[in-house]
């Protein structure tokens, strides 16, 4: 009779402490998802890259790699330009990108407050090195599960119109 009894309050206390561990292991788990749905907020300043999505970091510094070295956006916006490139647009990018919601790939819409002209371009032109070199191209591939950005053989004069399109989207 007492080794029976021994033998409940062992298993009794075995089981009583497997419990509690998966109590914790949950509450860290809930924790830990509270955590990353919290970062996927855009709440988190930019410094802190690792709690902002790719394409929502600001990084008007970059230049990325490719052909395109020095764009100056002084002027107004050049209204023919900027048709052109629509519809440069409409032919070669809608299949992946829509104006105001992420689809394949991210929307257009005021990319010229997160990016460089030049970094716009080459990424437009130049997706393939762009993807392997510059770190903000990388992380974005991962952000969009691996999708690439495609090289459509855009020039880069037709590159400049779809810019300035760009530019009249808010
Ligand atoms: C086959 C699909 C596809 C086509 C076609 C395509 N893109 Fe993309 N694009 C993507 C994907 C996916 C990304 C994000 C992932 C990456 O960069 O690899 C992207 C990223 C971009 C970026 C960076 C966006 C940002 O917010 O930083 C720009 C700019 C861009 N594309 C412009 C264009 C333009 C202009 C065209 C048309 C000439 C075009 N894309 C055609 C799939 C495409």
């Amino acid at each position: 009779m007492r080794i029976l009894k021994i033998i409940f309050l062992i298993t009794g206390i075995i089981l009583l402490s497997s419990c509690g561990e998966t109590k914790e292991k949950k509450k860290k788990f809930s924790y830990e998802r509270k955590h990353n749905s919290s970062s996927n907020l855009k709440e988190v300043n930019d410094n802190n890259n690792n709690f902002i999505k790719a394409s929502e970091t600001i990084d008007l510094i970059n230049k990325g790699f490719g052909p395109v070295k020095d764009i100056d956006l002084s002027e107004e916006i050049n209204s023919s330009m900027a048709n052109r490139g629509s519809e440069l647009f409409k032919k070669y990018c809608t299949s992946c990108h829509k104006i105001g919601k992420k689809f394949i790939g991210p929307p257009p819409n005021k990319i010229l407050k997160r990016r460089t002209p030049e970094w716009v371009m080459n990424m437009i032109i130049n997706p393939e090195q762009m993807i392997k070199k510059d770190p903000l191209a990388k992380k974005l591939l991962i952000e969009f599960n691996g999708a690439p950005m495609a090289n459509q053989n855009i020039s880069e004069e037709q590159a400049r119109s779809i810019l300035e399109y760009f530019r009249t989207l808010n």
